[in-house]
């Protein structure tokens, strides 16, 4: 059978909606709680199992690759000072886990980025976590628990997964849409729910429903041969959403509602939330 051991994260993105936090410090290093956004991101896919990260990244952007690289001096030094809780966190990708990174050098899109991983993800299935999604940190088990769900299901259907969830009517042009088959659809529940196709950015008024695309993908290797035709589509990038939506026609996929909670760290408005929610979650932990 084949199991999902590896995950692409895009992290190539300039974070233009993040200016100007994000001009010298990589979007996803800034922080929420106490952690920088992309912590929190690797700490849910290697508690949904996967081993191998694999980060697309820009020449710009290299302080992820150092924030994720040991350090093995603070490591000793903080050891030294009886720190080893402080030392376990800097340090916190254990040893079976291995990181990887490629560049994007062009800014063609998300599905272009995804596609600079093929050569080391091969023909195995992958997660892709979008790495501006952070999930809530109320429920720890739900936070992890909806990449482990699809991880679960692709191993039994062995198709690929994208979790959705509701947006408002004003978001929907921030997304990737879906058009489920049927109007009755249960939200919350990992039901999977029958879709024909999926529409990148849409407007509010042309949009088949409100179900937008979270940030959190599995795939077998055929994406990477639909990646390879797609033209540019909205904003005149390779999306993965329109790869998805002619993987659909021929393969098939599962749409699965997400559980819990997710937070939108890769635009301002939405990371203040993110942010507050955060820290607030730290705080109280700090407090007990
Ligand atoms: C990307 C995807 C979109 C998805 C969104 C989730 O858009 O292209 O389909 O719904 O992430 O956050 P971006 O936010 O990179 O514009």
């Amino acid at each position: 059978m084949d199991t999902v051991k590896h995950a692409v994260l895009p992290v190539a993105g300039f974070g233009t909606r993040m200016l100007p936090l994000s001009k010298s410090i990589p979007k996803e290093l800034l922080p929420l709680g106490a952690k920088p956004v992309i912590h929190h991101v690797i700490q849910e896919a290697i508690a949904a199992g996967i081993e191998h990260l694999i980060l697309v990244g820009h020449a710009q952007k290299s302080a992820i690759e150092d924030y994720l690289d040991i350090n093995a001096e603070l490591d000793q030094q903080l050891r030294g000072k009886g720190k080893a809780d402080l030392a376990d966190q800097i340090n916190f990708i254990p040893e079976h886990v291995s990181v990887s990174s490629v560049r994007q050098g062009k800014a063609l899109g998300l599905g272009h980025a995804v596609l600079q991983a093929r050569a080391i993800v091969g023909n195995k299935p992958f997660a892709v976590l979008l790495p501006d999604v952070v999930m809530s940190p109320f429920e720890e088990n739900l936070a992890t628990d909806n990449l482990k769900v699809m991880i679960g299901r692709y191993e039994q259907v062995q198709r690929s997964q994208i979790l959705v969830e509701p947006v408002e009517q004003k978001d929907i042009h921030k997304y990737g849409i879906a058009s489920p088959l049927n109007a009755d659809f249960a939200v919350n529940t990992h039901q999977a729910i029958e879709v024909q196709g999926f529409v990148e950015k849409p407007s509010s008024d042309d949009a088949p429903s409100n179900l937008a695309i979270v940030g959190r993908y599995i795939f077998n290797a055929k994406i990477f041969e639909y990646l390879e035709t797609t033209k540019p589509g909205a904003g005149g990038e390779i999306q993965l959403t329109d790869a998805i939506d002619a993987l659909i026609k021929t393969q098939g996929v599962e749409v699965l509602p997400m559980s819990g909670v997710s937070f939108d760290a890769g635009d301002m408005r939405s990371y203040f939330k993110a942010f507050e929610v955060f820290s607030g979650h730290h705080l109280s932990s700090m407090d007990n």
